[in-house]
């Protein structure tokens, strides 16, 4: 991908997620609940999390996600572990991290947008969690050192960077030998093919800031994770978005495809967990 798409698709992002934490830092009107208003690519945190992991923070810090999985429950994190969450967005994730990796273990976030930064460490001190710390950093260029973590989790990000090779590769880099990645993310399922609109239609139509434009098909995923050095490589869809979801501002040119058409589109995209080790 040429370099000035991709640095407009990363302000297009900043952008879009600094106003969502703008308006969760009372710095503008609320756009929406703390849910996902209009896009529902992400959910509510009920939907997604169940009361056993809401309780464990204060409820208004709770219903902060712009998440589509529970990445937490994947990773089935044991005390001491040191955990990195790429996209850390307001920080639910590190969080609930933080309280299964007990005092002994440690926590980093790391995101590209100021605000989300703010939010996350405003969120963490009411939440009185100490061993966590908030990174600036693009996901493509990790700011840790080799080897240097027990588990990679990340909650419906790496959907929105344009090298997610180079993503991966780094993810691999900053794990220990024996690490192990626990992704939720949008994944097309299998790919955009076989429709009366053309992939590049599709994707041209949607937004990249919605989780939805940038979302690999599940091949796609398996490969960078694979070229990466990864091994036990998993991908498996969780739950197929419907046209009720309107996971998408549905594009015109899906507007206009016959119902059933346009549903087994937007069935493509699922909410897919992805898992994988690098090797000890
Ligand atoms: C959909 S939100 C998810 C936030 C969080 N994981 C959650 O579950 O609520 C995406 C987040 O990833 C961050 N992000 C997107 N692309 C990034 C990149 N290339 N590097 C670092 N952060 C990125 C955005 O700033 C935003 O906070």
């Amino acid at each position: 991908m040429n370099q000035t798409k991709d640095v407009q698709i990363k302000e297009a992002v900043k952008a879009h997620y600094g106003a969502f934490a703008d308006s969760q830092l009372g710095k503008t009107a609320q756009t929406s609940s703390g849910c996902c208003g209009g896009e529902s690519s992400c959910a509510c945190s009920e939907k997604l999390y169940s009361g056993d992991y809401l309780r464990l923070v204060p409820e208004e810090i709770a219903q902060v996600t712009r998440g589509c999985g529970n990445p937490i429950a994947l990773a089935s994190l044991k005390p001491g572990e040191v955990v990195l969450d790429l996209g850390s967005g307001g920080g639910l994730d590190v969080m609930l991290a933080a309280k299964r990796v007990g005092a002994e273990g440690y926590v980093y976030g790391v995101d590209m947008t100021d605000s989300m930064l703010e939010l996350a460490r405003q969120n963490a001190a009411k939440a009185g969690v100490e061993n966590v710390q908030f990174l600036k950093g693009d996901i493509e260029a990790l700011p840790l050192p080799d080897n240097s973590v027990d588990v990679i989790i990340s909650n419906c990000v790496i959907n929105l960077a344009p090298n997610k090779g180079d993503v991966l590769s780094e993810a691999y880099r900053v794990l220990k030998p024996g690490g192990r990645l626990a992704v939720s993310d949008i994944v097309v399922d299998p790919d955009l093919e076989g429709l009366p609109v053309s992939e590049a239609q599709v994707r041209d139509a949607l937004s990249w800031a919605g989780c939805i434009a940038g979302a690999p098909t599940k091949s796609e995923y398996e490969r960078h994770l694979t070229e990466a050095g990864f091994e036990a490589v998993e991908v498996q869809p969780v739950y197929r978005y419907t046209l009720e979801d309107a996971m998408v501002e549905i594009p015109e040119s899906v507007q206009s495809l016959p119902r059933e058409v346009a549903s087994e589109l937007a069935s493509r995209f699922t909410s897919s967990s992805i898992q994988a080790v690098k090797p000890a």
